[in-house]
């Protein structure tokens, strides 16, 4: 028998970790599933509320898969019940309840808390990160990113898709840098006609490298995820996987996934499969609450920089010596 795993919120990424979790994660089970509607195509319920399924007993860690604004209570009731928790990212919409899930944490003296921004996990990003901390190419001084998901978003307002998708790949930066980023300002070109455009976003870190990051969550036409360092030497970027090259009626190309799940399903995978190992004791892995709270004070100060038009300082706590 494996890890007991209960899930809050079986809709779109809910249904596919626990589908994951059945079908490629040994040692792992599926024991419990709470969700506010009960729908015919996921997984049947097995507790009416969230916070039941904390405390069962038979629970050994959970997943949130809820929407954002319910991860802080359901983060909060785990850490209080002293279980591990795979929060899907963001942590939480604000650095506020972000950093109370911190100190929670802290308080408790243990990790318990893994942030789902699973890019970390994912094959051609490892690379990267290899590259980048080995120096093939001297030290890092600029990234080009780009975040470009065809839509139609879910996210209503500039707001919400820089506290909710470009979330994602503040965490990538950071984690690939190893520092922290410590100014962001964001620019809008000319609206598009269409639902919500692209926003751009730079960032500087506290070693002083600059990154640039597009974010298009209704680009059309695929899936596609960038990252181009410039470095002292050479640049090094990650390269979409593809396997075949396409030449018809006068194109040559590659097909593009047309989202996250596809383009990252080894992520999600070797995420979740690291996730049971530190269940199961192993070294706490991934990214931590200290990280989601990083990566979403990052996004509040993009927004309170879209709002005034100015570059908008990052604030964070100091970092407590438990996520050294
Ligand atoms: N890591 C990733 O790449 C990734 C991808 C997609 C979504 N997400 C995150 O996962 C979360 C869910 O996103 P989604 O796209 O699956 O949304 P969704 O709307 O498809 O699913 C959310 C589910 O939560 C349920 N729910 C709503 N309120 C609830 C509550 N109070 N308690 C328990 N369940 C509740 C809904 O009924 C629904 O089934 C979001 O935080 C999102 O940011 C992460």
């Amino acid at each position: 028998v494996g890890v007991k795993i209960g899930v809050i919120g079986v809709g779109m990424i809910g249904q596919y970790l626990v589908q994951t979790i059945k079908t490629s994660i040994p040692r792992a089970d599926v024991v419990a599933v709470s969700d506010v509607i009960a729908r015919e195509d996921a997984p049947r319920l097995t507790h009416a509320g969230a916070l039941d399924l904390i405390s069962d007993p038979e629970v050994e860690a959970v997943i949130v898969a809820s929407p954002d604004a319910t991860h802080e209570e359901y983060v909060l009731a785990c850490l209080k019940a002293q279980k591990p928790v795979l929060c899907e990212k963001p942590l939480a919409p604000t650095a506020a309840a972000c950093h109370r899930i911190v100190k929670a944490e802290t308080a408790i003296g243990q990790r318990l808390v893994q942030v789902g921004y699973m890019r970390r996990f994912d094959p051609a990003y490892a690379a990267l990160k290899v590259a980048l901390d080995t120096r093939v190419a001297g030290e890092p001084l600029l990234l080009h990113c780009s975040h470009r998901s065809p839509g139609p978003s879910k996210n209503p307002s500039f707001d919400t898709i820089l506290s909710n998708a470009a979330v994602h790949d503040i965490d990538a930066a950071r984690w690939l840098l190893g520092e922290e980023i410590v100014r962001a300002t964001v620019y809008l070109p000319r609206l598009s006609r269409g639902p919500l455009g692209p926003l751009v976003i730079v960032l500087g870190t506290e070693s002083g490298v600059i990154i640039d990051l597009e974010v298009f969550v209704n680009a059309r036409y695929g899936y596609e995820i960038g990252v181009e360092v410039m470095c002292e030497f050479g640049a090094v970027s990650l390269v979409t996987p593809t396997l075949v090259q396409l030449r018809y009626e006068g194109l040559i190309g590659s097909r593009v996934p047309l989202d996250p799940l596809t383009r990252f399903a080894a992520a999600y995978r070797q995420e979740l499969e690291s996730w049971v190992q530190v269940v199961n004791g192993g070294q706490p892995g991934g990214s931590s609450a200290w990280d989601g709270y990083a990566a979403t004070s990052v996004a509040e100060a993009c927004i309170e920089s879209m709002s005034t038009g100015q570059p908008a300082d990052v604030r964070l706590d100091m970092r407590a010596p438990l996520y050294a």
